[in-house]
């Protein structure tokens, strides 16, 4: 009798340390990739309080929440330089003179979700307190203040394991209770595809992207890269993105200087790869052309498609490049992207190609089944893939078109 109620006990022990042990992310959330706003890429931690409310009015009077953008992502910068007696997190009181539970919850009150940013090292990139040591007490605190979305770092980490750390905070976050999208920021050093999937909820695959479309920017001891070459390192790693886990090729650059047709092309490749959609462009100030790059809902709708299938790159050929997107109820999304710095001609006959994935097990013969062809960029019906399909496309410009099978 006392053997089996020690064995009984040893039982109920194990059942529950392992379940704190490998207590894992919240599985419900980002089933498709996350929408939202984070403030790095325009503002770095030039940030404060009445100008992040005004940015979450224009987010919400500028029709981006109702494209679908959902969370308000507070970057780095947001802290003071030291924690208060008791080892906790302070908002910095110049920025936020209302601290931020308030802040948090304005964001809430316009219909919003809130995020927020800290590292697995000592320090952030800018030098603020980072959580390495404060894990569980770091999470809690968000969760007091109604954090829906952490972005955590990788600088000032030494020779801290990634995918310990990363592990570790997604417990606390688990432990602290309330759901978050934990967003890991180790710019793929660590493959983070490769263990990740039940740590976070998306994962950066590069270094930091800036505003050019085909040229790197050297910051003197580290380069952030263009939209091209960002996109040229996805390939290999689309096979580990699906519901609730993305590879994350780095927040938009839509509104930041780029041309018109590069907007459009880093737009539609971002969708086209099932990126987490994070603007970064000062959303008070948006043209009337980033708006409706940004909020094109039958670009979204590629991006946000359930089926959670990156896509592939089907063609390349002297600088014109064409992607493949499976999608649901066996509807497909092309992407004519031209690289080179002149015009080029599309003259893509359907019935020459035959478009095999063995990812998603995609095989499409033309000749035996018809696709009504919609462009998403002119919103016009072009014909159906009986037909050539010839096109005129600009230098660093997509031809973005979803295919409908019609027999
Ligand atoms: C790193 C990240 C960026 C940004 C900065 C903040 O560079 O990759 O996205 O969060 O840190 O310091």
């Amino acid at each position: 009798m006392k053997a089996n109620i020690y064995k009984l006990l040893i039982v109920l022990l194990c059942c529950f340390t392992s379940s704190n042990l490998f207590a894992q992310k919240f599985e419900e959330l980002a089933q498709t990739p996350p929408m939202g706003w984070n403030s790095w890429n325009t503002f770095q931690t030039n940030i404060n309080e009445q100008m992040l409310r005004d940015m979450v009015d224009a987010y919400v009077s500028s029709g981006m929440r109702d494209a679908g953008y959902i969370y308000f992502v507070l970057d780095d910068g947001w802290m003071a330089m030291e924690r208060d007696n008791n080892g906790r997190l302070v908002a910095d009181p110049k920025k936020f003179p209302s601290g931020m539970k308030a802040f948090a919850d304005y964001v809430h009150s316009r219909g919003l979700k809130f995020g927020i940013y800290n590292c697995a090292g000592t320090k952030t990139c800018g030098g603020y307190p980072g959580t390495h040591g404060y894990e569980y007490q770091d999470a809690r605190l968000y969760a007091s203040w109604g954090v829906d979305y952490l972005k955590y770092d990788w600088c000032n980490t030494d020779s801290i394991n990634a995918r310990d750390a990363y592990l570790t905070m997604s417990r606390a976050i688990s432990a602290a209770g309330r759901p978050m999208v934990f967003s890991l920021c180790e710019w793929g050093n660590h493959g983070p595809w490769l263990w990740a999937k039940n740590v976070g909820q998306l994962w950066r695959t590069t270094t930091d992207i800036h505003a050019g479309f085909a040229k790197d920017q050297n910051n003197g001891s580290w380069s952030s890269f263009g939209v091209l070459h960002i996109l040229d390192l996805q390939d290999h790693i689309r096979q580990y993105a699906g519901p609730g886990h993305w590879n994350d090729p780095d927040m938009l650059e839509v509104g930041n200087g780029m041309t018109y047709a590069e907007d459009k092309a880093h737009f539609s490749l971002w969708c086209m790869l099932a990126a987490p959609l994070i603007s970064g462009n000062d959303l008070r100030k948006m043209s009337p052309q980033t708006i409706s790059v940004l909020t094109n809902k039958d670009i979204i709708a590629i991006d946000q498609d359930s089926l959670g299938v990156e896509c592939f790159k089907y063609y390349s050929f002297d600088g014109l490049e064409i992607f493949v997107k499976p999608l649901k109820d066996n509807s497909l999304a092309i992407c004519f992207l031209n690289r080179s710095s002149r015009e080029q001609n599309i003259d893509f006959n359907w019935k020459a190609h035959m478009i095999v994935d063995s990812i998603s097990k995609l095989n499409i013969d033309f000749n035996k089944n018809t696709y009504a062809l919609r462009d998403l960029w002119s919103k016009k019906n072009v014909g159906t893939t009986n037909k050539v399909f010839k096109q005129i496309i600009a230098s660093h410009d997509v031809v973005m078109l979803k295919l409908n099978k019609v027999n």
